[in-house]
């Protein structure tokens, strides 16, 4: 911290290498030798200042996925720090922001790839008064690894570029399987991260009852009783878990089958356990949920609406698919939609294709106001601050989103190969 309360720190990006299959080595590329990379965890209001270095063999940037930090601070692709390069990043967040986000990179034609190899971490924002900040907490960041015999992360085949890459080890925090003791009867705070490229995660925990308290921008305003969570890759949730006292077996967090629509890939159709909560030492007494989390002011009527539509068109070449946003490829040139600074919008995200997309945009938050499938709109049950969005085949979504900062905003299914291959617009704020 310097003397003007600024928080400091390095993020050096570089190749790393790690034993996770017994007696072979992979090389990951990690931010400061670490898998996931350091977590940020600050108070909301806070100023930070950060050096960044890039030592790896490609042009990179720290992108800040939720943040509402200034447009030129954000790591867009038209910012990378070459090889051998660095910069600062500096920043200062609202006051009244806070939420559970993260941090990777955006580099033109390599996000996909870095991210892949290892490049993201958590960044938490808290508010003040926290009315869970008793609770204990446990952070859990997924991610999924390829590797091939000799244990090297192969690069992407041509169905990963159409689908979107999974790998056959899902990590917690970079773990296989990790073990997390807990007293019994108590309340748990975890925090989940859905950081990989492509993988839906429908989440259960059988055994145990659960609430979402949170999403990507922070609490929302009541507990919601899950059987389910689900989150699409970038999403992230606040989730609270009450364990019986007399607890009988450790509880599996696992990610149900869920269909997402590949087109050339095979669906998952078995349950994965991704990590066990095991009982441990004396039960405690469990404290009550509080009724009212936060207050969330929904968003005033928009002045203008916009509208996107995400759909894949044939096309020849290596990847026979092209994946276009309103009928176009990226350009980083060209300036897709323009918003104005500090104007509500209503957005319509139309998924025209037969595979889910989720839905990410730079800059702010923005509330759900509906869903539309075969038709029918079904209004969103609760207030939420959210930064990413998943759309099944044919769904569409209407939003709200207000842009308090000017300048050059990315808008992007977080399907990573899609928006590597151009499933990415640009918004111009004035
Ligand atoms: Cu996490 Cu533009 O993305
Ligand atoms: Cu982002
Ligand atoms: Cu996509």
């Amino acid at each position: 911290t310097a003397p003007d309360g600024t928080l400091q720190g390095q993020l050096i990006a570089a190749p790393h290498t790690r034993q996770l299959l017994a007696g072979k080595d992979t090389l990951f590329w990690a931010y400061n030798g670490q898998l996931p990379g350091p977590l940020i965890d600050v108070a909301a209001g806070s100023t930070l200042d950060l050096h960044f270095e890039n030592r790896l063999p490609q042009p990179s940037t720290i992108h800040w996925h939720g943040l509402p930090v200034p447009a030129d601070q954000d790591g867009l692709p038209q910012d990378a720090v070459a090889p051998g390069g660095q910069r600062r990043y500096r920043f200062t967040l609202p006051a009244d922001f806070s939420g559970t986000c993260w941090y990777h990179p955006h580099p033109h034609h390599h996000t996909a790839e870095q991210v892949f190899r290892g490049l993201a971490g958590a960044f938490i924002i808290r508010q003040p008064n926290d009315p869970l900040a008793h609770l204990p907490e446990h952070h859990l960041l997924i991610s999924d690894l390829r590797l091939d015999a000799d244990a090297r992360i192969p690069a992407n085949t041509a169905a990963d570029w159409l689908d979107g890459r999974e790998g056959q080890f899902v990590l917690v925090n970079g773990q296989l399987r990790p073990q997390l003791h807990v007293a019994p009867g108590s309340l748990l705070r975890l925090r989940i991260w859905n950081a990989t490229s492509a993988r839906q995660l429908r989440l259960a925990l059988p055994g145990a009852s659960w609430y979402q308290v949170g999403t990507d921008g922070g609490l929302i305003e009541r507990p919601q009783s899950l059987q389910q969570l689900h989150l699409a890759p970038a999403e992230r949730a606040e989730v609270v878990v009450r364990l019986p006292a007399t607890p009988s077996s450790p509880y599996t967090l696992q990610a149900l089958p869920y269909a997402r629509g590949k087109m050339v890939g095979r669906e998952q159709t078995q349950s994965l356990p991704l990590m066990q909560l095991v009982p441990h030492g004396q039960a405690v007494v469990t404290p009550a949920l509080p009724e009212l989390l936060r207050q969330i002011s929904p968003l005033p009527a928009p002045v203008r609406e916009q509208r996107v539509l995400m759909a894949e068109k044939a096309a020849d070449g290596p990847v026979p698919v092209q994946f276009l946003i309103n009928g176009r490829s990226h350009d980083p040139e060209r300036i897709d939609l323009y918003s104005v600074q500090g104007e509500t919008e209503q957005w319509e995200i139309i998924n025209g294709s037969d595979m889910d997309h989720p839905f990410h945009i730079h800059g702010a938050q923005f509330q759900l106001v509906s869903r539309i499938r075969d038709g029918e709109e079904t209004p969103e049950p609760w207030l939420a601050w959210r930064d990413t969005v998943n759309l099944t085949h044919a769904e569409r979504v209407k939003l709200r989103i207000r842009q308090d900062l000017p300048g050059l905003r990315m808008f992007h299914c977080h399907i990573l190969e899609h928006e590597t291959l151009g499933m990415m617009g640009n918004l111009m704020v004035k």
